[in-house]
């Protein structure tokens, strides 16, 4: 055991602190697979890759409760914001630790130290003078009082007369608009004619840090180029972006005249965000170390890595950081940090493009949705896991189709992988039921064993870099010359050289283990049963758990997520997969291996699942 606790220093130091900060999806229903493509399983393979390599990994997120998308929901289900987020917390949870997904904390925004997290940092903006408030012209909707986004604003373009213009922008003609500049404008909720009324509101300084911003952003040569360009193009137009709504369902803000206002709420965005800093503070309390989180955020040697898809990438690029700034005191008014200290910035905002369906992005509305749950409760967590790692759409738009799956799953994962696994496991059972002995190694032998020890460089490299797709391309190619080597050498016919065959054997058990290793961090679930099958015993790879938990801050008199709410935490330190090639033991027993994937029908290519059929 002691050896596989000696890790590589080439691997970007060791021990270092590493925030996976996951991007918190909304809890206003069940999950698809194209959310989970963008923000869950990349995130996944990165945090499980870190903790592989050494590093102290802490990978925080939850649900998204507050403001209008929350709203505006409940009021579509006829229930309250509390019921509609209790609901959809609870299935985004169970869906989340289907897949496997590692977080240290999956927590919520409405929880009482969240909403405390959030003013206090609010508090620090607002001191070193990054808000202001200002009056103008909001639309709200008569009948319930509250703000009606620009989006759920609808009307004709004043530019091209299209008739279905949003009231930020015209998809027709692409100009950005005002909701007060649509001719007949409605609402998209209900229908409704907009009031226009005189409004106070917050407003983040965005331009007092468009210095500070670019300085930094000139600093992130490493990220993805179509990330980069985003985020540099956003600087050429900032202007102040309003931080509160009217609306009675969020975060309220901690300051005279407004503490109380009914109708006075933190805009989503800008507490949703916030939830990378409260969730860690809530880790370390659950955790006994209530300064624990600072390893992550305050130490200059800690990296951060933001995962999301491409829609959320303002927010994290733009907005976060200024707020990041603002409270540390570093836009151009200066300031002094707040109570959290100098806080970093991300040093790696990490985003997906859309996963679609026959060319259209995933939309409830369209009805061509594939939710996770349904998904996983067929065909499992690692299917779909392998299934975003070689074909998701890390850096373009891609199209998920029931063919793709089927092949990419029966030739590759169950064909390739699955039965390099099933063919070495079980001649090596057949003929000893234990790990041979090699004896003297062939050309080829050290050929394949050298290929496999090399991946572990490449494919790590890869990784650190979030290049998922190529990793796992790498990982994969072992695998294949795996698969050639048993075939050339052919060790069921060797029944006359049985030192021959058994060399063979154990080489091919050896990278049967290397490949294991290599796909860990894609295929957690699997990786655990290989480990199994090579006669290991113990947790190899750690899966996370639901946890009930109560609020770590007294809630006295308040509508908090208490008493009660799940959380998903997981006992990663216990696990042993480490990112180095470990000798099979010679002589450990074998048992009969049981097929690691199940092949599909090929006419699910076809017509699809029954409750996700495609459509003609
Ligand atoms: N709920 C948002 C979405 O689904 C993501 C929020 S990410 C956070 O698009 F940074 F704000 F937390
Ligand atoms: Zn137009």
């Amino acid at each position: 055991m002691a050896v596989l606790l000696r890790l590589p220093h080439s691997l970007g130091g060791m021990n270092a602190p590493v925030l996976a900060a996951v991007a918190w999806p909304y809890a206003n229903g069940p999950r698809h697979i194209g959310h989970v493509s963008g923000f869950g399983v990349p995130s996944d393979i990165f945090a499980r890759y870190q903790r592989m390599a050494g590093n102290r990994v802490l990978m925080v997120s939850g649900t998204d409760e507050n403001g209008t998308p929350i709203q505006v929901q409940a009021d579509a289900e006829g229930v309250t914001p509390r019921e509609l987020a209790d609901k959809y917390n609870r299935m985004i949870v169970t869906d989340l630790q289907g897949l496997g997904l590692s977080y240290d904390l999956f927590t919520r925004t409405t929880t009482a130290n969240h909403h405390r997290v959030v003013q206090e940092l609010f508090l620090a903006l607002n001191r070193n003078g990054y808000v202001f408030a200002r009056s103008g012209l909001g639309a709200i909707s008569p009948s319930t009082g509250r703000t009606l986004p620009d989006r759920y604003i609808e009307g004709t373009c004043p530019i091209c007369g299209y008739g279905s213009a949003r009231g930020d922008q015209c998809d027709n003609c692409g100009h950005q608009l005002d909701p007060a500049d649509l001719i007949n404008p409605r609402s998209r909720i209900n229908g409704e004619i907009p009031q226009f009324v005189q409004t106070e509101h917050l407003f983040l300084d965005l331009p007092a840090f468009t210095k500070a911003l670019g300085g930094w952003l000139s600093t992130r040569t490493e990220w993805r180029p179509n990330v980069l360009k985003f985020a540099l193009n956003l600087l050429d137009d900032v202007r102040p972006r309003p931080i509160t709504r009217d609306l009675d369902w969020g975060v309220r803000v901690p300051l005279e005249g407004w503490r109380d206002a009914p109708m006075k709420r933190f805009y989503v965005w800008f507490d949703a965000v916030i939830g990378y800093l409260s969730a860690s503070v809530e880790w370390a309390v659950r955790s006994g170390d209530p300064d624990a989180w600072q390893a992550w955020w305050c130490d200059s040697d800690a990296r951060s890595y933001y995962f999301m898809g491409k829609d959320n990438i303002t927010f994290h690029t733009q907005i976060w950081p200024a707020m990041l700034l603002g409270q540390n005191g570093a836009g151009d008014r200066g300031g002094e940090p707040g109570v959290f200290g100098t806080l970093n910035l991300p040093t790696e905002v990490v985003s997906s493009e859309f996963l679609t369906m026959s060319g259209s992005k995933f939309s409830t509305s369209r009805g061509t949705v594939i939710y996770v749950g349904d998904f996983l409760r067929e065909f499992g967590p690692d299917t779909l896991r392998y299934f975003i790692s070689v074909a998701g759409p890390e850096t373009q738009d891609t199209d998920f189709t029931w063919d793709e799956f089927v092949r990419r799953i029966n030739f590759e994962l169950a064909n390739e992988w699955g039965n390099l696994v099933n063919r070495s496991i079980a001649m090596a059972h057949r003929t000893l039921g234990a790990v041979p002995a090699p004896s003297t190694l062939q050309a080829a032998d050290f050929e394949l064993l050298a290929t496999s020890r090399a991946a572990f460089g490449t494919v790590g490299a890869l990784l650190e870099r979030n290049r998922f797709k190529a990793a796992i391309g790498e990982a994969m190619r072992v695998v294949g010359a795996a698969n050639k080597y048993l075939s050339e050498q052919e060790p069921w016919k060797r029944t006359d050289e049985v030192s021959r065959r058994d060399t063979i054997l154990h080489t091919a058990l050896q990278v049967v283990a290397d490949a294991n290793t290599l796909l860990t961090p894609f295929l957690p679930h699997a990786a655990q049963r290989v480990h199994e099958q090579l006669g290991g015993t113990g947790v190899w790879s750690a899966q996370p758990q639901i946890t009930e938990v109560s609020e770590i801050v007294p809630t006295a008199g308040l509508n908090f997520a208490g008493p009660n709410y799940p959380i998903l935490t997981g006992d990663y330190a216990a696990e042993q997969a480490r990112w180095v090639s470990v000798p099979v033991e010679v002589g450990r027993p074998l048992a009969k291996p049981i097929p690691l994937f199940a092949k599909l029908d090929p006419r699910l290519g076809e017509t699809g699942p029954g409750w996700a059929p495609i459509q003609p």
